[in-house]
């Protein structure tokens, strides 16, 4: 059977998004199929800094050691997030909202902490996670962090990343990447950035995607506009839902044919184009390795199962696996 790290040596990283569960339960799989790993949720804020102060690195740190071990690279996710950060972050004892020096001193303080303690380890950073708003009507997401610093907590977040670890790549990422009205939108951001001359080096596209959107022309767009930024592009999150976003059954025990075969072939799809911007696209991340766990086995529904990657549930290879290697 064809192996998807060895297929694309010559052309982008493919990695894998673990936790502290699937880093055992999949390991055989994950040291075979991959050579880049993410932390689901064990490098985020809460769980690096549970108390102003005080970190706990144990979780990532067996992340790393894991990836060093088999020889595999790591994305670090993420430093700057309106979701998943520490309760105490943005007041004081007393619960009073905190000023724009103070948080901007926590900001540093946490982004250096964690950047220089995986410098030379973790060699790019989402550094800022989905500042963008969904809504048409809106530029950036309403956040603590835009009403207590501002604007300016996005380039603020890139230099103090910088200052850490100089070699890092540093990237801006986001979902609905592919869409139109929020594709332009980062595009904008991005640019002023750069227009700044912030230290920023790449676009993440999640690429939580489904077998029916986003199409393959908005795909292309969207990574030939970042691209055109002369920044890198990855792959950070990608799965492939086998439902549409409206779909909301819950009776499904099995994908259909139907779902299987539309899934392997956006798969190819996918990977084709992946493979034309290889001069762009350097890293191909899954949210997830095999079909046995995924975080969409609770989202849009909870307890849904969904089936969204190119291995299944006992780790074998999909239809969809011969699909993206045979080019
Ligand atoms: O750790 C607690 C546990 O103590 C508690 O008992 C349990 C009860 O709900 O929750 C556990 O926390 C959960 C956490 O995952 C760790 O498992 C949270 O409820 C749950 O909301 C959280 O979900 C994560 C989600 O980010 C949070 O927004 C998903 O696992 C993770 O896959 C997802 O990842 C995000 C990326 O970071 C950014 N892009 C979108 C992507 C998918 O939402």
């Amino acid at each position: 059977a064809p192996i998807l790290k060895e297929s694309y040596s010559n052309y982008f990283r493919i990695g894998a998004a673990v936790n502290e569960r699937t880093l055992h339960s999949a390991s055989e799989l994950l040291k075979k199929q991959f050579n880049s790993l993410t932390a689901e949720n064990e490098m985020k804020p809460e769980m690096l800094q549970p108390e102003e102060g005080v970190f706990s690195f144990e979780k990532s740190d067996r992340i790393v050691q894991f990836a060093q071990d088999h020889n595999m690279a790591v994305r670090g996710h993420t430093l700057v997030w309106h979701n998943q950060m520490p309760e105490w972050m943005f007041h004081d004892t007393t619960g009073t909202t905190i000023d724009r020096q103070r948080l901007l001193e926590r900001m540093k303080s946490h982004i250096q902490t964690v950047v220089k303690r995986y410098a030379g380890k973790v060699d790019c950073w989402d550094v800022v996670n989905e500042a963008i708003a969904d809504e048409s009507s809106q530029f950036l997401r309403a956040s603590k962090w835009l009403d207590i610093v501002g604007e300016d907590f996005i380039e603020k977040a890139f230099f103090f990343a910088h200052e850490a670890d100089p070699t890092a790549s540093l990237f801006y990422n986001d979902y609905n990447e592919s869409e139109p009205v929020k594709r332009d939108k980062i595009f904008r951001l991005v640019k002023s950035l750069i227009e700044k001359e912030v230290p920023i080096h790449g676009v993440g596209m999640q690429a939580h995607w489904n077998i029916h959107l986003p199409t393959i022309d908005n795909i292309r767009r969207a990574i030939e506009l970042y691209a055109s930024l002369g920044l890198q592009v990855q792959i950070t999150e990608m799965d492939v839902s086998v439902f549409d976003w409206e779909d909301r059954r819950t009776d499904l025990k099995q994908p259909t044919d139907e779902m299987k075969e539309l899934q392997a072939e956006r798969f190819e799809a996918f990977f084709k184009v992946f493979r034309e911007y290889r001069e762009v696209i350097t890293s191909v991340t899954f949210w997830g390795a095999a079909d046995d766990y995924t975080w969409l086995s609770d989202f849009p529904v909870r307890g849904r199962k969904n089936w969204p990657f190119l291995f299944d549930e006992n780790h074998r290879p999909k239809e969809a696996l011969t699909t993206v290697t045979s080019f």
